[in-house]
């Protein structure tokens, strides 16, 4: 009988993992619903040519835009040209062989792509938020670096016509991500001082968002577990980010000094992560730790290992799902904000690195990690160290889903089987929940 009923539970286990599959081909993400990169045109004069200053915003909670950055293009809708270009620049000048005059324009392309100028640009051709590689952080993690801007001089290459036509196919050039048309939208006010506000001409607004579904990158990340009461290491799954093999990609390389120092000093071109080889492949690992285990609290340590040789993990967040993190009660060398808090639901918390302490992360080795505790106070109705009730639900690193181990791994307490169909039943209620929130 109990052996029957164990083999049920793992079925329905596999149906969970299935669940969880489907509830990502939905492409919605319930952490961060209203999350988009927002992009304003903001015309600051329009004659014969006009100027716009063209702001990104990172309106989300944890996603950022990492090296190498945004790539902003776009179509023109007629001939228009790009006489000047302040804060950043167009990959191509494109065909110009039409002006002759002394001033021949920044761009021709009928699609520009826009690139952000590096960190250390001579101040003479930056504006206010520009020239930082094209990286922008989330809007929680910093208030300042999460908007991006240039400033453009646009001409209708035919003469003299003002009509100012809208662009269209925008795209900011990260995988996962798809934007809107242009839009018309109340102009951009700007407040100077106490005592005057200024405002665009007019804005146009276009509106980019995310869904894992449409990233199609193979995972980054990956999750190990272990506990204090069974002394079994859940180590992260094999080949969670690639496999090791002589001839496919990713690259791996063997913990050699010489080899990393000749690997960095190159000019960085190549664009294959580089890890090192461990059995799961991944640039982060990200192992939760069940430490201790109080009359009315529990203690884990979660610990982020840096896998990547050339990879730079600055402004680096995790994202945990967790049904006990509504009664975080401490969180030791990080920065925490919960993210999910409606009704009844409010499992989701955004850690991030404290700065100038750990916000990057380092070289991985002995020391080469970043580390949280984090108390949590024991809620009696649900607390349970068994059928892997105690780990996380789902983590994020830097935005993209850990692959975490199977549930039928998990460390168990010695009584065995007859709690993890409270575990699943659990599982079940959580993910259909969240499905119907998906679906909705
Ligand atoms: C984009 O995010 C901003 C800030 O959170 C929000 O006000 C706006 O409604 C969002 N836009 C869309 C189209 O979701
Ligand atoms: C450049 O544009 C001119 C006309 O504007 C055209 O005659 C010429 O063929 C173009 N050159 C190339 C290489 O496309
Ligand atoms: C200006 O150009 C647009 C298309 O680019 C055209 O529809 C419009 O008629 C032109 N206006 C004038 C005054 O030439
Ligand atoms: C829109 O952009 C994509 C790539 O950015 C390009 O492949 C496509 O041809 C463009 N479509 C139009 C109508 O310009
Ligand atoms: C990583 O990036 C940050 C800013 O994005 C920069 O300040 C830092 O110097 C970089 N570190 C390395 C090792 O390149
Ligand atoms: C959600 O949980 C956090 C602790 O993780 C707590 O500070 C916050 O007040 C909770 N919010 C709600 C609405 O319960
Ligand atoms: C991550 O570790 C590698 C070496 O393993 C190091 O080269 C890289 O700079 C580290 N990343 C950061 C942001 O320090
Ligand atoms: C620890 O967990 C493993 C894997 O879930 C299990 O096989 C083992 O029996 C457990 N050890 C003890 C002492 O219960």
């Amino acid at each position: 009988m109990e052996f029957r009923s164990c083999s049920i539970i793992h079925m329905l286990e596999s149906c969970f993992l299935l669940l969880i599959i489907f509830q990502f081909a939905e492409g919605y993400d319930p952490v961060d619903p209203n999350g988009n990169i927002t992009i304003n045109w903001d015309f600051q004069t329009i004659t014969d040519v006009y100027t716009v200053m063209v702001r990104i915003y990172n309106f989300q909670l944890y996603r950022h835009v990492e090296p190498p950055g945004w790539r902003l293009s776009w179509a023109w809708a007629g001939d228009e040209v790009i006489w000047a270009m302040t804060g950043a620049e167009t990959t191509e000048q494109g065909n110009c062989s039409r002006f002759r005059g002394e001033t021949i324009p920044h761009c021709c392309e009928n699609s520009p792509v826009i690139v952000d100028l590096p960190p250390g640009t001579p101040y003479n051709m930056q504006v206010a938020n520009c020239c930082r590689g094209g990286v922008l952080s989330s809007t929680t993690q910093d208030p300042i670096k999460y908007a991006s801007a240039f400033q453009m001089v646009v001409g209708n290459a035919n003469a003299r016509n003002s009509t100012v036509e809208k662009p269209s196919n925008f795209s900011i050039g990260v995988p996962g991500y798809t934007c809107s048309d242009a839009v018309d939208v109340a102009p951009s006010k700007f407040r100077h001082d106490n005592r005057r506000t200024t405002q665009a001409l007019k804005t146009w607004q276009i509106t980019c968002s995310y869904s894992q579904f449409r990233e199609s990158d193979h995972p980054s990340c990956c999750v190990s577990l272990s506990t204090f009461y069974n002394n079994t290491i859940v180590s992260c799954p094999h080949c969670s980010c690639g496999c090791q093999s002589p001839i496919t990609a990713p690259q791996c390389v063997r913990q050699s000094p010489y080899f990393l120092h000749l690997l960095n000093g190159d000019d960085g071109s190549t664009t294959l992560p580089v890890v090192m080889c461990t059995q799961h492949m991944c640039p982060i690992r990200v192992h939760w730790h069940l430490k201790l285990n109080y009359r009315e609290y529990w203690r884990v340590k979660v610990t982020i290992t840096n896998f990547s040789v050339r990879q730079n993990y600055s402004n680096w967040n995790l994202v945990i799902q967790h049904p006990n993190l509504r009664r975080l009660t401490q969180v030791f060398s990080f920065n925490y904000r919960p993210l999910i808090q409606y009704g009844d639901t409010n499992d989701t918390g955004m850690f991030w690195g404290i700065q100038y302490y750990n916000d990057m992360l380092l070289e991985s080795g002995e020391n080469g990690n970043v580390q949280t505790e984090m108390l949590l106070q024991k809620d009696p109705a649900e607390f349970t160290f068994k059928g892997g009730w105690a780990f996380p639900r789902r983590i994020y690193f830097n935005g993209h889903e850990c692959v975490m181990p199977p549930p039928d791994t998990y460390p168990i307490l010695p009584s065995g089987c007859s709690d993890a169909r409270r575990f699943v039943r659990r599982y079940f209620g959580m993910s259909s929940l969240l499905l119907f929130f998906a679906l909705l």
